[in-house]
C-alpha cells in the first residue's frame, strides 16, 4: 500500500497536505512519498526472497537523483540503459558492483565509460555488441562479465504492444536459438559470457508469462552447460505490476503470489548455484508518486465538459502514448477520510455514479493531450487542485519540453517534511543549450 490518504477531505502525502506542496512549489508538481519507496522495496524483497536476488531498480522508471539515492540506501542496485543513467547511478552513490547495463544500442563511448566505472554486468543484446564490449575491454586492459539478453518469443497477452518486449517481432535480445553459440567458452578474450537475461515487457500482469519464459531460459542454461559453457547469473528483468486503478490498489499484495511462483520455478537453477538478478521499476516507483495539477479553465464542449489543467502530455505521456488509465481526483474532497483507492467515485473501475463525465486535458496543441476522456468526476472549477495517482514510474522520466513548456518541479515527502528535489524549469532553462549566434 502507499501513503497517499485523505484526512478530513484533504489529500495528504504522508503527513503533508497536497495543498501545502502546491502552495510552496506551484503546479504541476510531481510528489513522491519516501516511505512508499521504502515499503515497496521491502515488498519486492520479500516477494523474491526465495531467490535472494540482487535487486537492480530500473532507473528509467524514475530517475531523480534523490530517488536513486534513497533506493541505494535501501540496498538496491541499479539497472541502467544509457551513459546518462549510469552517470546518475554513480552520482547517487550506487556501487558499480551493483549496476547492470542493459539497452539495445550501447555506443562505444558508453561502453568505455561503463567499463572504466567497473559496472558489474552488461546485458548484451547482440553478437555485434559482445564483440564491441570485447574490443573496448581489451583497450581498457580489463576483463568484464556479460549476460546475453535472449528473446524468448514469449509475449504477455495484456501488455500494451509498445511495452511488450519478449515477442519475436520486437527488437530486443538475441533469438533464443541463436543465443547458445554466444556462450561457447573462450569465444571472447576480454568478456566472460556467464549470464542469461530476459525482460518480457512492462508491465507483465500474468505470472504464467514469466513461468513460460523461465522454462525456456532453464532449457537454454541446460544446453549451454551440457556443451561446456558456464552460467553464473539469471536475470529475469522487471515488469512486475503496480496498481493504476483503485481496484488494483486493493490487490497490491498479489506481487507476493507472483514472486513466490517465480521463485518456485527457479529453484532448480538455484540448487545448481546460480545467482539471480531482478530489475523492478514500476513495482517500486509507480505508486510512490503522484502528479498535482491545477485546473485552469472548465468549458462546455459539444458533448461534455472539458477541464483544462496546467500539466500536459509533456509532463505525463502515458495516457496518450499507451492508453494508460490513471485515477484522478480533486485533492480536496468533502470530509472524506481514507486511502485514495476507497474514494467513493473511483469504485473498482473509476466510473463513479452520481458524478458527471468530463474530459481532463492539457494545454498542449495536440488532440492527444489528455489524461482522461469522459471520466466521472465531482464538479470542477478553475483553481481546483487535482491529483493524478500512480505517476511515480515513467512520469517525470518521460517528461519533455514540448511546446516550450518547462518540466515540472519534483518534491519528496518524508513524514511531515517536504523537500524540493528538482526545480521547475524556467524560460531560461528552455533555451540554455541553444546557440543562435547573437
Ligand atoms: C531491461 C529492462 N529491465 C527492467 C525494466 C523495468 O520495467 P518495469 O518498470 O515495468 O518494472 C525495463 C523497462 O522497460 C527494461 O527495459
Amino acid at each position: 500500500m502507499d501513503h497517499f490518504h485523505y484526512v478530513n477531505g484533504e489529500l495528504h502525502i504522508e503527513g503533508v497536505p497536497a495543498s501545502a506542496i502546491a502552495e510552496a512549489h506551484g503546479s504541476p508538481v510531481y510528489v513522491y512519498s519516501a516511505q512508499t519507496f521504502k515499503d515497496h522495496c521491502s515488498v519486492v524483497r520479500s516477494a523474491f526472497s526465495g531467490l535472494e536476488p540482487l535487486i537492480c531498480f530500473s532507473v528509467k522508471s524514475c530517475s531523480n537523483l534523490a530517488v536513486l539515492k534513497l533506493l541505494v540506501e535501501q540496498g538496491c542496485g541499479l539497472d541502467v540503459v544509457s551513459g546518462g543513467e549510469l552517470y546518475r547511478a554513480l552520482q547517487a552513490g550506487a556501487a558499480p558492483e551493483k549496476i547492470v547495463f542493459a539497452g539495445v544500442g550501447k555506443s562505444r563511448e558508453e561502453l568505455t565509460y561503463a567499463i572504466d566505472a567497473g559496472v558489474f554486468l552488461f546485458n548484451a543484446e547482440s553478437e555485434g555488441e559482445l564483440a564491441r564490449i570485447d574490443e573496448v575491454a581489451r583497450a581498457a586492459g580489463k576483463r568484464v562479465k556479460a549476460a546475453v539478453r535472449v528473446n524468448p518469443d514469449v509475449a504477455d497477452a495484456d501488455t500494451h504492444e509498445k511495452t511488450s518486449t519478449g515477442g519475436r517481432q520486437t527488437k530486443f535480445g538475441v533469438p533464443l536459438l541463436r543465443a547458445e553459440a554466444l556462450f561457447e567458452r573462450n569465444l571472447y578474450r576480454h568478456v566472460d559470457v556467464v549470464g542469461i537475461h530476459v525482460h518480457l515487457g512492462s508491465p507483465i500482469a500474468a505470472t504464467a508469462t514469466y513461468l513460460a519464459a523461465i522454462d525456456k531460459v532453464e532449457q537454454l542454461a541446460d544446453r549451454i552447460e551440457a556443451s561446456g559453457g558456464k552460467i553464473e547469473f539469471i536475470n529475469i528483468g522487471g515488469g512486475f505490476p503496480a496498481h493504476y486503478r483503485a481496484s488494483e490498489a486493493r490487490e497490491y499484495c498479489s506481487l507476493g503470489e507472483m514472486g513466490a511462483a517465480i521463485c518456485d520455478r527457479l529453484q532448480g537453477l538455484k540448487r545448481r548455484g546460480k545467482h539471480f538478478i531482478i530489475e523492478p521499476g514500476r513495482s517500486i516507483s509507480a505508486n510512490a508518486g503522484i502528479l498535482l495539477t491545477s485546473v485552469e479553465y472548465v468549458k462546455q464542449g459539444w458533448e461534455r465538459k472539458i477541464a483544462i489543467v496546467d500539466a500536459g502530455m509533456n509532463v505525463l505521456l502515458r495516457p496518450t502514448l499507451y492508453g494508460a488509465s490513471h485515477a484522478i481526483w480533486p485533492a480536496s474532497f468533502g470530509a472524506f477520510d481514507g486511502h485514495w483507492s476507497a474514494l467513493p467515485g473511483l469504485g473498482g473501475t473509476n466510473d463513479g455514479e452520481g458524478f458527471d463525465a468530463i474530459d481532463i486535458v492539457g494545454p498542449i496543441c495536440e488532440t492527444g493531450d489528455y489524461f482522461a476522456l469522459g471520466r466521472a468526476m465531482p464538479a470542477l472549477d478553475g483553481g481546483d487542485l487535482l491529483a493524478i495517482f500512480s505517476c511515480g514510474a515513467y512520469g517525470m522520466s518521460m517528461a519533455s519540453q514540448y511546446n516550450s513548456r518547462g518540466r515540472p518541479a519534483e518534491v519528496m515527502v518524508e513524514k511531515d517534511r517536504q523537500r524540493l528535489i528538482r526545480h521547475r524549469e524556467s524560460y531560461a532553462d528552455l533555451v540554455a543549450h541553444e546557440l543562435c549566434g547573437l
